[in-house]
């Protein structure tokens, strides 16, 4: 008798990124077919050769979220080269360290169009066919810079806006065997994150910990799995604490 879970086909935007790196390797250990789309092919398929070199199942895939006609290439791409998908992550994000001054109208747009309308113009795109088999599993890649303030707030309304997207998008996929959840980082080891946010972990996290990209993996896996099946609409928080621990005084 085996445990091994269903094999799925996994479609991961940002999959190039420094946390896929560590995301795409999890799901695809667990015998998962990932689907890594990025924004530049070379990128796409390194990200991809990197899990066929551990033995695991990937395609490579181009996509700017920001492009309406790109996602509709996409859509075409993947089901003529890889069929229907089974889960999406929506993990494609920038991070603009800009301060209110130092923003325009369309800086400040550029951040939501990638990190906002972007899933959502994925999950319009990709959600008919999990509704239409009657399983599914979006994630959305938010962050804990959407759950609390944070100084840049093109980044941080951008992710706000995810986790709330994910929160309406339950009564969407209501009945449907769909489910939609946001997971939010902290401080992740990943090349997005800046030596001196690593120099402030033991101070500022409870855990005294960076999250390794791989633990996000390992929450998305379990997100999927039928012991998750009634988790809808959450923000998986994944940040040593990070968020719970008022700032105003260092710790003890
Ligand atoms: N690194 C962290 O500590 C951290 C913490 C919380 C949340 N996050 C979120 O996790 C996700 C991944 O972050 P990361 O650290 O891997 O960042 P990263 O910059 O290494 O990766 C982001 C990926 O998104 C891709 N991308 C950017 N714009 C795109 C577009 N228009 N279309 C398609 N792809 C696009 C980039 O090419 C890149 O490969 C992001 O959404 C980020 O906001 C990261």
């Amino acid at each position: 008798m085996t445990n091994a879970p269903t094999p799925r086909t996994i479609l991961i935007t940002g999959a190039a990124g420094g946390m896929c790196r560590g995301v795409n390797a999890r799901l695809a250990a667990a015998g998962h077919t990932v689907l890594c789309a990025d924004l530049s092919r070379d990128a796409a398929e390194q990200a991809a050769d990197a899990v066929r070199a551990d033995g695991g199942r990937a395609e490579a895939f181009t996509v700017d979220v920001s492009d309406p006609a790109s996602i509709a290439d996409l859509t075409a791409e993947v089901h003529d080269r890889a069929g229907e998908i089974d889960v999406l992550v929506n993990a494609a994000g920038i991070l603009d360290r800009k301060y209110l001054a130092d923003h325009d109208e369309h800086s400040f747009q550029r951040t939501l169009d990638i990190n906002l309308t972007g899933p959502f113009r994925m999950i319009q795109a990709f959600s008919p066919e999990l509704i239409r088999r009657g399983w599914g599993r979006i994630i959305n890649i938010s962050s804990i810079a959407g759950v609390t303030g944070y100084p840049y707030p093109s980044y941080s309304a951008s992710k706000a806006g995810l986790s709330n997207l994910t929160r309406s998008l339950v009564i969407d996929f209501w009945g449907t065997g769909v489910t939609v959840n946001s997971i939010c980082p902290g401080v992740v080891d990943t090349p997005m994150v800046i030596q001196e946010v690593r120099d402030q972990v033991p101070r500022k996290v409870p855990t005294e910990q960076i999250v390794d990209p791989a633990e996000i993996g390992g929450l998305a896996l379990f997100l999927m799995s039928d012991d998750a099946r009634n988790i809808n609409g959450a923000d998986m928080l994944i940040d040593g604490g990070a968020t719970r621990y008022f700032q105003l005084f260092d710790r003890p």
